[in-house]
């Protein structure tokens, strides 16, 4: 551990959250942290510790031993040399879901919890519409950590779920997930590029996708925790082909979706524009969806 970490003089909650909070402040002055950037990381590792969720966080009333700051100590040191925190404490929350996250796949963003809820209020519209019998089955491409299918399969435990990856190492993160989370959803290596998806239903009533969006140009303007510590195959597309993934889910929504079926995909928020005109369903209903910044974050397509 470096050696200008000082221990807190009191071991309360109290004195280590503030020492932790005063640490990141010295040090994360190098990559621009805010005050309270630094509190909510501090609150972050040492609910990583307790394996408490956000809304306890405050509520305990406890003393930490050696060895417990010693750990928070070894975390503070690998996140100031800007590994990504959900990392270091080996999990984040994602719509209630606690979901192990890793090297392997993409760490969960809170804007794409916003998009699993587009996602369930198309299929459920058009569901009132077409009064369908029998599971509603959905597919989520490029899963990752699994966030959106298995926040999806949470929400309507009824649906049947599957969800793609190109990544064997993503999937096994996903599978562990589910596992964890006792929910079903069927895993399915495959690559969306290239056409070859493996083994999914004939016909669907929805498909969503967070695909890999960010043109490689932009790199280099990137966090480094972000840029350097995350996949870069869940990250980036080519500068000549930023929409390659929109066409190929057009190309399996014209395969798989049903009449009355959603598709729906996060965008980069230069893009969405692009990706509604490139998404020619017939007869279909195109919607630009913004998030709650006012970014324009996802585009809808219903197919009448
Ligand atoms: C932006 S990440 C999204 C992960 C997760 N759905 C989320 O929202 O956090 C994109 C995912 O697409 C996967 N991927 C990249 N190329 C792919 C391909 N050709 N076919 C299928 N999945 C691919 C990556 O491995 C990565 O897990």
């Amino acid at each position: 551990m470096r050696q200008w970490f000082h221990f807190p003089k009191d071991n309360t909650d109290r004195a280590v959250r503030r020492w932790l909070r005063a640490t990141l402040s010295e040090t994360g002055a190098s990559w621009s942290m805010e005050e309270r950037e630094c509190a909510a990381l501090a609150d972050r590792l040492m609910a990583g510790l307790d394996d408490r969720h956000r809304a306890t966080l405050e509520a305990v009333d406890r003393r930490y031993d050696e060895g417990e700051l010693d750990r928070l100590g070894g975390w503070l040191d690998r996140v100031v040399s800007g590994e990504p925190v959900q990392h270091v404490v080996g999990w984040t929350e994602f719509r209630g879901l606690r979901l192990a996250c890793n090297a392997s796949a993409l760490i969960p963003r809170p804007e794409t919890e916003e998009v699993v809820t587009w996602f369930l209020e198309g299929v459920d519209r058009m569901m009132d519409f077409r009064r369908r019998k029998g599971p509603v089955k959905v597919v989520d491409f490029g899963t990752g950590s699994g966030c959106i299918a298995l926040a999806i399969k949470a929400a309507r435990p009824h649906w049947e779920v599957w969800a793609l990856d190109v990544s064997d190492s993503a999937l096994a993160l996903a599978r562990a997930n589910g596992a964890a989370l006792g929910l079903e959803v069927n895993w399915v290596q495959g690559d969306l590029l290239s056409g070859a998806v493996g083994d999914l239903p004939q016909s669907v009533d929805g498909l969503v996708s967070n695909p890999p969006y960010i043109p490689l140009k932009e790199r280099a303007d990137m966090d480094a925790h972000v840029r350097d510590k995350e996949p870069a195959l869940a990250l980036f597309v080519p500068d000549a082909d930023p929409l390659c993934f929109y066409r190929a889910l057009a190309v399996q929504a014209e395969r798989l979706l049903q009449e009355g079926g959603c598709l729906l995909a996060e965008c980069h928020f230069q893009f969405a524009r692009q990706v509604a005109d490139c998404w020619q369903l017939e007869a279909a209903e195109t919607e630009v969806l913004s998030d709650l910044q006012g970014a324009e974050r996802a585009v809808r397509q219903i197919r009448h």
